[in-house]
């Protein structure tokens, strides 16, 4: 969604969301500099991580503690990136219960978020005003109903709206 990285939109992100800007974009973007505001860490199913490979992009997200969750990958192709074979709910419960540190960034997709919908907190949903003919379902899942609290709006002049949400527990 570049074509909405508009001034507004890129200093919303900038100022509330730097760490999900990939490590190239950042550099690209002038946001290399940032500290961590909300997450210290993510964790990607392989097929998201996929993109990136397939570009030579072996560690997206250099600023954080990166977790890729893979049955079939093997050795990580990163020093930085720790591939999580097995036992993935229980490995996120660990880094949830640790103490201190920052929030765990799920960067999808859809089949890891389904995999791991009871452990999600959060949502941070952003929207763009496009439709697209085709796609794939936020979660990846069962029809299990879970409710969130809507927590916060913010519209851009340029279309794009973004949802925040939490979990009713
Ligand atoms: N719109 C957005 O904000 C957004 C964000 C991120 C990604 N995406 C898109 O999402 C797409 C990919 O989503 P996806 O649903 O196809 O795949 P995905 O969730 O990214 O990755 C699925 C893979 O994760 C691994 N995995 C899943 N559950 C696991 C478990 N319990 N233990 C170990 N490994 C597990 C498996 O890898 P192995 O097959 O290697 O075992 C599985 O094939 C991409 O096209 C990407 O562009 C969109």
């Amino acid at each position: 969604m570049l074509r909405f990285l508009d001034e507004e939109y890129l200093a919303f992100l900038k100022a509330e969301f730097p760490e999900t800007i990939s490590t190239q974009g950042r550099v690209h973007l002038g946001a290399d500099h940032l500290p961590n505001k909300r997450f210290d860490t993510v964790v990607q199913g392989r097929a998201s991580y996929d993109e990136g490979l397939r570009a030579g992009i072996t560690s997206p997200y250099g600023h954080l503690r990166e977790y890729v969750a893979s049955r079939t990958l093997g050795a990580s192709p990163d020093p930085h990136v720790e591939i999580i074979a097995d036992g993935l709910v229980e490995r996120v419960r660990a880094l949830k219960a640790e103490e201190g540190g920052l929030d765990i960034y799920l960067c999808g997709g859809s089949r890891i978020a389904g995999e791991l919908f009871d452990e999600i907190d959060e949502l941070v949903i952003k929207s763009y005003p496009i439709v697209y003919g085709m796609g794939m379902p936020m979660f990846t899942t069962g029809l299990d109903i879970k409710e969130f609290t809507l927590d916060g709006v913010r519209t851009f002049a340029n279309g794009v709206v973004v949802r925040t949400y939490t979990r009713k527990r």
